[in-house]
């Protein structure tokens, strides 16, 4: 995969910068979009962007090495 693939041209957002946003606690596209800013000024990108990164949570879900925690399932595991 090229991470250096620019996902959103708005904002330069680039796949890996996705996935930098999901190992830093991103656990959904909402996250994602907060943190990236990506999809949020003219929105063309936000399909591809959405589906990218529910491919990267199921990539990790799937292996079972999951990096991502969702900071809510955390708190739900408590
Ligand atoms: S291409 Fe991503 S917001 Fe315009």
């Amino acid at each position: 995969m090229n991470k250096k693939k620019v996902i959103c041209p708005c904002y330069d957002i680039t796949k890996g910068d996705i996935i930098c946003a999901l190992e830093q606690g991103a656990c959904c596209f909402k996250d994602v979009k907060k943190c990236t800013k990506v999809g949020t000024a003219c929105g063309k990108c936000k399909d591809k962007a959405k589906k990218f990164t529910k491919k990267m949570i199921d990539k990790q879900l799937e292996s079972g090495d999951c990096v991502f925690v969702c900071p809510r399932d955390e708190k739900a595991a408590k």
